[in-house]
């Protein structure tokens, strides 16, 4: 089958298209286009909600138009429309929506609400080699969201831990605004820190930048990030220096999330018998994060397989959207183009 893919859930206007084989559940990309918008809301150091839905109903068409050209096929050979029916902003959610809903009627073809946190998760079952066993549980981390997800099956997703405030992505985004480091954090802390831990030998007299990792040995599989973050703030303000240790910051700031992150997945993965680990969001793109919890695995967990997205497929694309979509085909939850409704909300 073909599935058609749209994603506006944040600032990335998103389309693709993707084939599933249905006998062996493979899933092959034929295009997956993104516009983003990073360059348009870097200069106010965050998302500008009404801002990103106006570059939505720009980009929308052209965005879908291309990925159709790209697969080489024609909207008549598609067997569905996916569409990411929440969280995330609603006027974004709305532009892509309403767009799928002009389509699914216009072309008949029945479309697939589509949850975007589900969408990281599948966006780990795109051209894979080797077969996923289950139960599998996932660490979803983006700038929207942080969760453990517990999958017994390829279509059953229960969250079993969620962060309490703040997302992982958020805390990364959150710390780059303090030390003026621009938007998106995450890429920016990771370099940041890279640098520092490749110069650290030859730093003389470095004292180590102590932050607290929080709920990293209580009872739950949730997380918090909002203490960190200020912890992170009084420190930088005790000390007159920040400005040129900046790298050394970032380090510091990372392993906390990392080690929090990567402790919680393997706890849980031990307390629900995984026989798989999956990483998955914009902040699994993210090198440091994706060596130590393989590491981890290894040591701790040596028979369980791990996987981690290709890189194009951790920040919000529409591919993971197509994936998760063609899953649910699979059972036949589609809706009828009247019955489409956004819901910023959405859980899992
Ligand atoms: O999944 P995504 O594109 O959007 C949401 O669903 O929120 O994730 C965006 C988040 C941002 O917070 C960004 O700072 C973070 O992912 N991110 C990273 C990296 N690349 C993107 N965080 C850490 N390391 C990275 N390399
Ligand atoms: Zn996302």
């Amino acid at each position: 089958m073909y599935i058609l893919g749209v994603e506006t859930s944040c600032d990335e206007t998103a389309a693709a298209v993707i084939k599933m084989d249905e006998k062996t559940k493979r899933l092959f990309v034929l295009s997956n286009v993104v516009a983003s918008q990073i360059d348009i809301h870097k200069k106010y150091g965050g998302v500008i909600p009404e801002v990103a839905a106006r570059e939505h109903v720009i980009s929308i068409i052209p965005v879908i138009d291309q990925a159709i050209k790209e697969a080489k096929i024609t909207s008549k050979k598609l067997n569905y429309i996916a569409v990411t029916k929440g969280p995330g902003l609603i006027t974004s959610l709305m532009s892509g929506m309403e767009t799928v809903r002009s389509l699914s009627y216009a072309w008949k073809k029945p479309a697939i609400e589509v949850n975007h946190i589900a969408g990281h998760i599948y966006a780990n079952f795109i051209n894979l080699a080797r077969e996923v066993k289950f139960p599998a549980v996932i660490l979803t981390v983006s700038g929207g969201h942080t969760n453990l997800v517990l999958m017994k099956k390829s279509h059953t997703l229960t969250i079993i831990g969620e962060t309490l405030d703040d997302a992982a992505g958020e805390a990364y985004d959150k710390a780059a605004k303090m030390m003026g480091l621009g938007y998106p954090g995450g890429p920016i802390i990771s370099e940041m820190a890279t640098k520092f831990s490749k110069n650290s030998k030859n730093i003389k007299n470095y004292i180590e930048i102590k932050l607290p990792r929080p709920m990293i040995n209580d009872g739950s599989y949730n997380f918090s990030f909002s203490g960190l973050k200020t912890a992170l703030l009084y420190t930088l303000q005790k000390d007159k220096n920040w400005k040129k240790r900046i790298p050394e910051y970032c380090y510091y700031y990372q392993e906390a999330i990392i080690d929090v992150l990567t402790k919680k997945t393997i706890k849980a993965a031990k307390k629900y018998k995984a026989a798989s680990v999956m990483l998955s969001g914009g902040v699994s793109a993210n090198k440091e994060l994706r060596l130590r919890l393989k590491k981890m695995v290894e040591k701790e967990m040596p028979k369980v397989d791990l996987f981690v997205p290709k890189l194009s497929y951790t920040t919000d694309n529409a591919a993971m959207i197509a994936a998760a979509g063609a899953f649910k085909a699979l059972k036949d939850r589609t809706k009828d183009y009247s019955k489409l409704k956004t819901d910023p909300n959405w859980k899992l």
